[in-house]
């Protein structure tokens, strides 16, 4: 069977594990010998969306740029992979009305549970003022009403959430 294009949007707040999901389920589809290609939030905004800051008008700016990648390669039969905090719903229901074949995800983990991870130490920045405007502490993320698959990441194992991801693929029929 012929590999169908989709777009995996993985949104949710820094440090809930949308690159850790997202990297697990890209190897597994390359281990499958499938057409693939990652945009991650972290490192296209070192690229494609350099110098994007993180007002809303920014955020919207990166994710509507994101988004369009991943139409493009979305409708040349690859599967897009995407990580993006993306805290704006009307931007994501957006993308996904022009992409069409998209499945979001997303990835939850209580506030304070990413917090206590804190890998990266932006929260403990964002909390002694050092970052304004961060995700989840002074300023907001809209979680999704309809996700498509939702992976508690406090709750479950990586494997846990990586199986649903292909559970549903497998449903929606993009698995080759
Ligand atoms: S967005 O909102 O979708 O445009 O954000 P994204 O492109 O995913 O970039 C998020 C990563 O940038 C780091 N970072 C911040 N996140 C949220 N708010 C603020 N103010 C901020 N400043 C820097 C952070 O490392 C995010 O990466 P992840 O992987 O989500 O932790
Ligand atoms: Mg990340």
């Amino acid at each position: 069977m012929e590999q169908r294009g989709v777009t995996l949007w993985f949104t949710g707040l820094s440090g809930a594990g949308k690159t850790t999901i997202s990297q697990a389920v890209a190897e597994q589809l390359k281990s499958r010998g499938c057409k693939l290609e990652v945009l991650d939030g972290d490192i296209v905004r070192q690229n494609l969306t350099k110098g994007l800051g993180f007002s809303k008008e920014d955020r919207d700016e990166n994710i509507r740029r994101i988004g369009f990648v991943a139409h493009i390669l979305t409708r040349n039969d690859v599967i897009v992979i995407v990580s993006a905090i993306s805290p704006y719903r009307e931007i994501r229901e957006e993308v996904r009305q022009r992409i069409g074949n998209f499945v979001e995800i997303f990835v939850n983990a209580p506030l304070e549970v990413c917090e206590g991870r804190d890998v990266k130490g932006l929260y403990k920045k964002a909390r002694s003022g050092e970052i304004k405007g961060f995700t989840g502490i002074d300023d907001p993320y809209e979680p999704p009403l309809n996700p498509d698959i939702e992976c508690r990441t406090d709750r479950e194992e990586l494997e846990e959430s990586v199986t649903k991801v292909f559970n549903k693929l497998e449903e929606l029929g993009y698995l080759p």
